[in-house]
């Protein structure tokens, strides 16, 4: 366990007007992997998730199903948790925006801003795109439609509180020149510094309660509620404490890594800094955004109709079979095509074909040629395996990909292991040294290469197929919490342990999925 203080990572937090979908899950079991990644190096790890629950969109929603929106959002909110579960998201803390201490420290933040000068009446007079939640001028329109998502955008006229965000535009400028690693990727740093250098307008932060009214009230001024995006963003200090706590805020602040989708990069990167810069707070180490999961080429999401359950998708495939699928299919911060018959063809090839078919081949020679024990075997007589060799530094390797949020490569990494475990059979041909009485120690020296290299692979699987790294280690009857300190130490298993009975991890499927959507 370092010293350090804990890795504070975040997802979005959702909007609550209808159940999530994958593009939500994606978000999630990225951060899950990184997360995870971190507990496995020793680390302490403060992951944040949750749901955006105030807003036109949410409230326009919870109206057209005739309902109540606090009651709504309440409804809505546990299909969220109950899908963080079935996907094993190790979450530390969920956040609900309706939270009675997030709205103290939304109300502390607006406080220090209001006596710093920095939030003044004036009057709006704009577009507003109710599906992004978003404000946009007359310059900023595309082809008079949001330029974000393209769509219908209704005109506002009306007096408003603003916060004093343009003044910060050099300073942001030269923050994000200044740290390289701070907007990730490369494409969106770009995109977020074009977009400051065309420069900046203050930040409408409140509507007036007459044409909404779900959100939290803007403190003094009763005609108000507060912006849904200030209000939002604040969670990510407003769950460690913010305004309330500070011996804990400052154990967390800053947050290590907010990971978002690339359509609201804008929104943290531009926003939130400098909301935390007017603050006086440090800013986060990274913000990352990653692409969009897209079907026919549309961007999923509720309002084009195309969504996919990722429940459904776990059901039927199994939960680490959609996390491999979205952590290998693309390099993160690229988009992705979403398709349940690539999905399909992956899981036979590289789940079943490479990982379930390599442990069934060990654990079935375990079996059959040593009576399901680990033999005894002499390490100096044997070689260097060229799973040995593969496996070197495989925990270096893998940190200093996840530390580039390279989690497609860090998969890779340990499938290249698997590969050469399944070559390493292939040319060894432990049947045939089997029939040969005087070939034994070299049998036994092999079957325990390879049992050592099931151990690294089951162990390096942790963070990101969690089920299927235990079920890997409960074969070799190992229940230790995997450590990435562990992939150091190369013939770590005990001669005279025992192994379980083989099970098939991943069964052939056949290619037509079923119809989801
Ligand atoms: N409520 C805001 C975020 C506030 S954060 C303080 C919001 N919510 S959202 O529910 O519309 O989307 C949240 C995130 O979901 C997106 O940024 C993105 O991370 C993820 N995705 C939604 N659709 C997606 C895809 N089709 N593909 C990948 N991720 C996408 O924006």
């Amino acid at each position: 366990m370092t010293g350090k203080k804990p890795y504070y990572i975040t997802t979005p937090l959702y909007y609550v007007n209808d159940k999530p979908h994958i593009g939500h899950a994606y978000t999630n079991i990225l951060c899950d992997t990184i997360a995870r990644f971190r507990r496995f190096e020793g680390r302490k790890v403060f992951f944040l998730t949750g749901t955006d629950e105030h807003g036109e969109k949410v409230d326009k929603t919870a109206r057209k199903e005739g309902a109540e929106t606090k009651e709504f959002v309440d409804r809505i909110v546990p299909r969220f948790k109950e899908l963080w579960q079935k996907l094993g998201i190790s979450y530390d803390h969920f956040i609900r925006t309706t939270d009675p201490y997030h709205r103290e420290s939304v109300y502390a933040l607006i406080s220090k801003l209001e006596k710093q000068g920095d939030i003044y009446k004036g009057k709006y007079s704009g577009w507003y795109c109710t599906p992004c939640e978003s404000f946009w001028i007359d310059s900023q329109l595309m082809e008079g439609k949001c330029p974000d998502c393209r769509r219908e955008v209704s005109g506002i006229q009306e007096e408003n509180y603003f916060f004093k965000m343009s003044k910060h535009q050099s300073w942001l400028i030269r923050h994000i020149r200044e740290h390289p690693g701070f907007i990730q990727p490369e494409e969106r740093r770009k995109e977020v510094l074009g977009f400051l250098e065309r420069g900046l307008e203050d930040l409408c932060i409140t509507r007036p309660r007459s044409r909404l009214s779900w959100g939290i009230p803007f403190p003094n001024s009763a005609e108000y509620v507060i912006y849904v995006w200030f209000d939002a963003l604040t969670n990510y200090i407003s769950a460690v404490g913010y305004g309330k706590d500070e011996e804990k805020f400052s154990q967390y602040w800053p947050a290590d890594v907010h990971m978002v989708g690339k359509d609201i990069i804008r929104h943290h990167a531009v926003y939130w800094t400098i909301m935390l810069h007017a603050l006086g707070l440090p800013q986060p180490a990274t913000i990352f955004g990653h692409g969009w999961w897209t079907i026919s080429g549309s961007k999923v999401s509720k309002s084009r109709g195309n969504i996919v359950d990722p429940a459904e998708v776990a059901k039927n495939f199994g939960v680490d079979t959609l996390r491999y699928y979205f952590l290998h299919e693309v390099t993160l911060g690229a988009d992705g095509a979403y398709s349940e018959s690539l999905l399909v063809e992956r899981y036979n090839k590289h789940l079943a074909d490479e990982l379930g078919n390599l442990l069934q081949r060990v654990i079935s020679m375990l079996q059959q040629y040593t009576n399901g024990v680990l033999p005894s075997f002499d390490k100096a007589g044997g070689s260097t395996s060229s799973i040995e060799t593969e496996a070197k530094g495989l925990g270096v390797r893998l940190t200093t990909l996840v530390n580039k949020f390279r989690l497609r490569e860090a998969v890779e990494t340990i499938w290249n292991l698997i590969r050469v475990s399944n070559r390493y059979v292939d040319d060894m041909k432990p049947w045939a040294m089997a029939k040969d009485k005087a070939k034994e120690k070299e049998l036994h020296f092999c079957l325990m290469s390879l049992a050592e290299g099931l151990r690294t692979i089951g162990m390096a699987l942790a963070p990101f197929l969690p089920e299927t790294s235990r079920s890997i280690l409960e074969h070799l009857n190992i229940t230790a919490e995997p450590n990435i300190k562990d992939l150091d130490s190369w013939w770590a298993l005990k001669p005279g342990a025992s192994v379980q009975k083989p099970r098939v991890l991943f069964p052939k499927m056949e290619m037509e999925g079923q119809p989801y959507g």
